[in-house]
């Protein structure tokens, strides 16, 4: 199993570029299925959570040509429209096609995904939506089953918002009889960057962004060629990096127009912030001082910021109170950066980190994607060698990681 050694104590230096991202890539190679003509994307994120749900396309008969960032899909003929339990257990947001599915082909069999280690993340919303549009769904066997020969456009409503919740029933219903209204909507960029391409593939939306999302049903889309929007979590993760490094570094390819939330406690930590056109370029101060936050749905606090806050509140002057709304057990990074020396206590949702003058480096484990980049913000500051376990975890969401910080200066390398 692969391991990351980090060496701590290097002020970051220099630029990288961002990568497009993972959480609007993923929804858009499921809208292929919703048209037989070839749909292109470009700036496609090399990762293994893409890897897995290409190989679960490829297996349901989607013509997958993978070219470096170009991916180019061709769902003309399906041969198999099942998501296998195989598959799906190892990348949950292969619910995606589930909604596609059912609008172009009228059935669909999506193994339920499971938990995972942030939380029990049921599709019951996925699943409501669907049955109120006329499918006939159950679930058998760990298989969602759902069937319709035509969805009918209505209004609904998620009891909470969800990202992929509002992606898979809007995908549903731009094939369906009439106009879908979705209120409460996750506002979230991936799920704009989704609809802009929908749009170019001849589906008719208004709203999105907006929390109502009208969507009026046509007889088919075309194909199109997309470019995937710039990671704004890998951007966060950098700028957060620099930060508690005391660094100086400028991040390509990406903007800080959808972090501003992020950006904000970046600032208030101390940092001095340049957005650029295409670019945001960040300085870290001598220490930061600890920023509390609490994480919401955009355009608030982006939970998958949270725990990449939680390390660099490690070292800040001051104690942080962070509150994470989202997912029920999201802290699995606390009792791995306390090996490092970090003072956190845990109180339900809430944790309290007092910044201490400096972390120690040990042996720590990944449980998680965004728990491992926070053990590795962590190592990058810490005194001595940092070994973070169960890197599989950071290779489903960050492309060349080491690479990438090892152009800015780190000291890391991976090893097994
Ligand atoms: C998306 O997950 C992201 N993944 C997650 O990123 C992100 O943390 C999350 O949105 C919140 O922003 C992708 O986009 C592929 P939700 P998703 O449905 O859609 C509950 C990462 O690190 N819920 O918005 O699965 C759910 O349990 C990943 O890149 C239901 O109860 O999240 C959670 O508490 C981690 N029933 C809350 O809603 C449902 O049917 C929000 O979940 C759906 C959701």
């Amino acid at each position: 199993m692969d391991k990351l050694l980090i060496e701590g104590g290097v002020r970051l230096k220099g630029e990288i570029a961002i990568s497009g991202a993972k959480n609007a890539a993923l929804p858009l190679l499921c809208a292929a299925l919703l048209t037989a003509e070839p749909v292109s994307f470009t700036n496609v994120p090399q990762l293994n959570d893409i890897r897995t749900l290409l190989r679960l396309l490829a297996d349901m008969g989607v013509k997958v040509a993978h070219e470096g960032s170009t991916v180019t899909l061709d769902a003309s003929a399906l041969t198999n429209p099942v998501a296998s339990y195989e598959l799906v257990k190892t990348m949950r947001a292969s619910i995606l096609v589930l909604g596609p599915m059912l609008a172009r082909f009228g059935e669909a069999k999506v193994s339920l995904p499971g938990g995972c280690a942030i939380g029990a993340r049921p599709v019951d919303q996925h699943i409501k939506g669907l049955q109120a549009m006329g499918a006939e769904v159950s679930v058998d066997h760990g298989y969602v089953l759902a069937k319709s020969p035509r969805l009918k456009g209505v209004r609904l409503f998620t009891d909470m918002v969800t990202v992929t919740g509002t992606e898979n029933l809007m995908m549903a219903a731009c094939l369906a009889d009439g106009t879908t209204v979705i209120e409460n909507a996750a506002r979230e960029p991936e799920v704009v960057d989704l609809a802009n391409c929908l749009i170019a593939m001849g589906a008719q939306i208004s709203g999105a962004g907006t929390d109502v999302i009208r969507i009026r049903g046509v007889e088919r889309l075309h194909g199109t060629t997309h470019r995937i929007m710039p990671d704004r979590i890998e951007t966060g993760t950098y700028l957060c990096a620099a930060a508690a490094t005391g660094g100086d570094v400028r991040l390509l390819d990406t903007s800080s127009a959808y972090l501003d939330a992020v950006v904000d406690k970046l600032m208030d930590a101390g940092c001095d912030i340049v957005s650029e056109r295409n670019a945001i370029h960040i300085k870290g101060p001598q220490r930061l001082k600890a920023v509390s936050l609490r994480t919401s749905p955009y355009p608030a606090f982006p939970t998958d910021m949270q725990a990449q806050f939680m390390a660099i509140n490690c070292v800040a002057e001051g104690t942080a109170i962070i509150r994470e709304t989202i997912f029920e057990n999201r802290y699995m990074h606390a009792v791995e950066l306390q090996r490092l020396g970090a003072d956190i206590k845990i109180d339900g949702n809430t944790a309290f980190v007092t910044g201490v003058a400096k972390l120690q480096g040990a042996a720590v484990m990944a449980t998680d994607l965004r728990a491992s980049a926070s053990l590795v913000i962590a190592g990058l500051v810490a005194e001595g060698e940092t070994l973070v376990d169960r890197i599989y975890h950071l290779d489903r969401g960050y492309e060349k990681l080491e690479e990438k910080l090892a152009v800015l200066g780190a000291r890391v390398r991976r090893t097994n």
